[in-house]
This record gives structure tokens, C-alpha cells and sequence, in this order.
């Protein structure tokens, strides 16, 4: 699909990896860009440059309420990005409770498909698609961010079953695949990063060329999956030394 004249919710856009999505597709000509945060006083600074094509819409991921009622309002969404995600960065047996584990669940995999069911019937009459950020640790299991990887791991399952799904309805879905990027996230993770600008590039460059399918995005990231595909048994053997400072 193209980018000009597209409607766009994105969710977590007030601030890194999806923040940059919003200020790439304004440049590319979008329509109009639901900027969907927890807090929207976080996206006041980017509505202060009075462009109109920008709308905020409180939207909690985890409440299906306000998932319930971002359907009510944003009824002309041709593209959904499900951005928003929480990553705890602990180990699966050495966190201290299992509530990060559950809220890495709720954030990452139970909020895309909850957006992706309520917004499905809307994009079947737009058209269009959605993009799921996914990650590296979707294919690779990493101790120190144990249930992180695990819920981007269902993630990248259920973007595979949804992209069947939603063929039918010509559904472009587009799951991204990307290693350590310099946010706030990122910063827990060792350097060198990608930049979000090369990730976000990437990304809506393969939805605009027709891609249908998980896409590897940055420069960085695409070295790791070669080695990965090479020989998935050596890189997952070294990922696995990296255990949780508290192991
Ligand atoms: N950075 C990396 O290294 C990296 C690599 C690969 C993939 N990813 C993925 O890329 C996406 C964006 O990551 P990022 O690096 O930009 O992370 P980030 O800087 O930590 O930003 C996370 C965003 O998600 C939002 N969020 C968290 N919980 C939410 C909820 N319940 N409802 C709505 N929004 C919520 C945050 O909002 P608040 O400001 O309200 O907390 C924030 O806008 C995530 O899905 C992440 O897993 C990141």
C-alpha cells in the first residue's frame, strides 16, 4: 500500500520508535495520523506544529474500553501500526514476581490482537494494512529479557495466523524484525544500536513496495538474520550466555 493520502493510527507514538513513525509519514504524504498514546499531554509538543492532519486519541493498549472506543472514533484507518510495547528486561525465574511477564503479554501480544480484531472489519471496507513491530528476540530466546522475547515470540505467531486470515479481505501484514534501537528500550540493551529513523525507513519502504510478510529491518538487524538463518543453533547457543544480572 502507499503511504500519501493513508489514514494512520499509531500506538505509542509519543515517544521513540513510534514517535518516528508519526514524523515518516507525514513526510510521505499521509492524510491524516491518529497519534495514539497512554497520556496524550506526552503528544502535545508534536500537535504544537499546528498540523492538522494530526489527531490524538488516549488509547491504553491493555483496556478494551478505550481499544473498544479508538474503533468509534478513527473509522477511516487504512493503516494500523502496533507499536506501543513494555519490555521489563529480567529473567523468566529470576524477576522477583511474575507481574512484568503478564504486563509484557498484555502490552505486546494481547493489545495487537486486540486492536487487530476490533480494527479488522474497518480496514476490510478501507483496505490497506497493518504493521506489527515485532523483534529479533521473536526468533531468538535472550535470558535477560526472558518473557520479553517470549511475548514477542507470540507475537510473531499470531502476526503469521492474522496475515492468513486477513488475506481473504486483502490485508497487507507486515511483522518487523529488529534488533537493539536506540529509545528508551533500547537503552537497556548493549551498542551499537539502529537508529528508529532506519528501522521506521525500512519498514514503510516494504510496505510501500508490496511486502506481505515479516520484514528485517536496519542494517544491523539484517546481519543477525543472516547468521541466525545460517546457523540458528550457534547464535541461539551464544544469545543464551547473556543471563539476567540477578540470575
Ligand atoms: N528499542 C528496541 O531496541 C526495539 C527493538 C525491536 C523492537 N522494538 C519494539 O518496537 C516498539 C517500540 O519500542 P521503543 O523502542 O520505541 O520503546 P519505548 O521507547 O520504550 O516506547 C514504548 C512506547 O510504548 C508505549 N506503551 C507502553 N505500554 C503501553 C500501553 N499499555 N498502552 C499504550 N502504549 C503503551 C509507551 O507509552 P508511555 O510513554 O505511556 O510509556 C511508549 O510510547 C515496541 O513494540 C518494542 O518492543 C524495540
Amino acid at each position: 500500500m502507499k503511504i500519501e493520502n493513508s489514514v494512520v493510527l499509531v500506538t505509542g507514538a509519543n515517544r521513540g520508535i513510534g514517535r518516528t513513525f508519526v514524523e515518516e509519514l507525514l513526510k510521505r504524504g499521509a492524510a491524516k495520523i491518529y497519534v495514539a498514546a497512554r497520556d496524550t499531554a506526552a503528544v502535545a509538543d508534536l500537535l504544537k506544529s499546528g498540523d492538522r492532519r494530526l489527531v490524538p486519541l488516549p488509547l491504553d493498549v491493555t483496556d478494551p474500553y478505550q481499544v473498544a472506543a479508538a474503533a468509534t472514533v478513527a473509522t477511516d484507518v487504512t493503516l494500523l501500526i502496533n507499536n506501543a510495547g513494555f519490555a521489563a528486561f529480567d529473567g523468566a525465574i529470576s524477576a522477583p514476581t511474575m507481574d512484568d511477564a503478564r504486563t509484557e503479554m498484555e502490552v505486546n501480544y494481547f493489545g495487537p490482537l486486540a486492536l487487530t480484531r476490533t480494527f479488522a472489519p474497518i480496514l476490510a471496507k478501507t483496505g490497506g494494512g497493518i504493521i506489527n513491530m515485532l523483534s529479533m528476540l521473536s526468533l531468538i530466546s535472550l535470558p535477560m529479557a526472558g518473557t520479553y522475547a517470549a511475548s514477542k515470540a507470540a507475537g510473531l505467531s499470531l502476526n503469521r495466523s492474522i496475515r492468513a486470515e486477513l488475506g481473504a479481505q486483502g490485508t497487507q501484514v507486515i511483522g518487523v524484525l529488529a534488533v537493539q534501537t536506540d529509545t528508551a528500550m533500547g537503552a537497556k540493551l548493549p551498542e551499537p544500536r539502529l537508529s528508529p529513523v532506519e528501522v521506521v525507513t525500512d519498514t514503510l519502504d516494504a510496505l510501500e513496495a508490496g511486502t506481505n510478510d515479516e520484514v528485517v529491518a536496519g542494517g544491523q538487524s539484517r546481519g543477525i538474520y543472516q547468521a541466525f538463518t545460517a546457523d540458528p543453533q550457534k547464535i541461539q547457543a551464544m544469545m543464551l550466555t547473556r543471563l539476567p544480572k540477578r540470575a
